[in-house]
């Protein structure tokens, strides 16, 4: 059998898979994690040898055939070079797709992080069937993949579906980007943001906020705190889940009015809290999409869960053969 390989490179861990590609599903076989290494070239080295051991583990499964790396941008795709992605801050202009070619002799790809999850979601999870998709990554960042046409779309220079640094307000929480951006208000660090300064206020105010015990631990307030408090019903998180839903909604309309899909993917957070985000997202849509775009168009969770990140590498290694 056919085995691809797929790498994800994220910020705090990277992740390497075995799978095989059976007709239209894809079953992962083998998988490591370990946390990134700050210096890039050490990084690869481990990437090449975590492959290599997993490959001599597996080999009774069959040769491989395809590898493919997820990132999160900027990167240049054709040059197989990751530039200089925010959530990686010792990396600039990286060659991840030499090394692996070099070593293994097979055909390598390299994809946006949201690009490769839309390939994912498109051939096995929730995306399956549609000809128009955007898969948005809604996670520690937010950026878009986009299919138009039955086709992976990645613009002029490998940027297309950067909408994480789109300005939704003038002010607001920041992400990785902008203030008021996309990213800054529906991220898990803009979530954190918002966070920390609804809860500044409330201390001020002789208050206590539910997802926060002193003034002193502010800086420590996650996005996952604040889930769980809205979970349990406190207003307080449950207010800032409806900020987040709100404008999730408003950058949605955006999406649906330029690029009119049949099927938007979100994926982490709005598994996790769509009992809360969906109806307010939904109604900001109602409000700013055109109706007869939105109409066509159905809104879900990705279906790979939060797996998504484990099947975007082995998307991007069967792209590659299809297109090499
Ligand atoms: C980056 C995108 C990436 C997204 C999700 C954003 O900050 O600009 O390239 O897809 O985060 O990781
Ligand atoms: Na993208």
């Amino acid at each position: 059998m056919r085995i691809m390989a797929g790498i994800d490179i994220g910020g705090t861990k990277c992740a390497v898979s075995l799978g095989v590609a059976v007709s239209d599903q894809i079953e992962i076989i083998a998988k490591r994690r370990f946390a990134t290494l700050a210096e890039p070239l050490a990084n690869v080295a481990r990437l090449l040898s975590e492959l290599e051991e997993l490959l001599a583990e597996h080999a009774s499964r069959g040769e491989l055939a395809a590898i493919g790396i997820s990132c999160g941008g900027p990167l240049d795709s054709a040059a197989g070079l990751i530039l200089s992605p925010p959530n990686l801050p010792n990396w600039s202009r990286i060659d991840v797709v030499s090394p692996f070619r070099e070593r293994f002799a097979v055909p390598v790809g390299l994809q946006n992080d949201a690009n490769a999850c839309a390939l994912a979601e498109w051939q096995w999870g929730a995306g399956r069937g549609s000809r128009n998709l955007i898969f948005l990554t809604f996670g520690t960042g937010m950026g878009a993949g986009l299919i138009l046409d039955g086709r992976l779309y990645s613009g002029a220079s490998d940027m297309a579906g950067e909408v994480g640094h789109i300005r939704l307000e003038p002010t607001g929480p920041t992400g990785y980007g902008k203030a008021g951006s996309f990213e800054g208000f529906c991220s898990g660090g803009g979530i954190a943001e918002l966070g920390r300064s609804l809860a500044a206020q409330m201390f001020a105010e002789g208050q206590s906020p539910s997802f926060c015990s002193e003034p002193e631990r502010l800086a420590e307030i996650t996005a996952e705190a604040i889930g769980e408090a809205a979970k349990r019903g406190e207003a307080d998180a449950v207010g800032i889940f409806q900020t987040v839903g709100r404008k999730l909604g408003s950058g949605l309309a955006l999406l649906v009015d330029i690029l009119n899909p049949d099927c938007i993917v979100i994926g982490s957070i709005y598994g996790r809290q769509q009992a809360l985000l969906e109806p307010i997202m939904l109604e900001a849509l109602g409000c700013e999409a055109l109706p007869l775009s939105l109409s066509v168009c159905r809104i879900v969770p990705a279906g790979l869960k939060e797996n998504v990140g484990d099947y975007a590498g082995l998307s991007v290694a069967l792209h590659q053969l299809a297109t090499a």
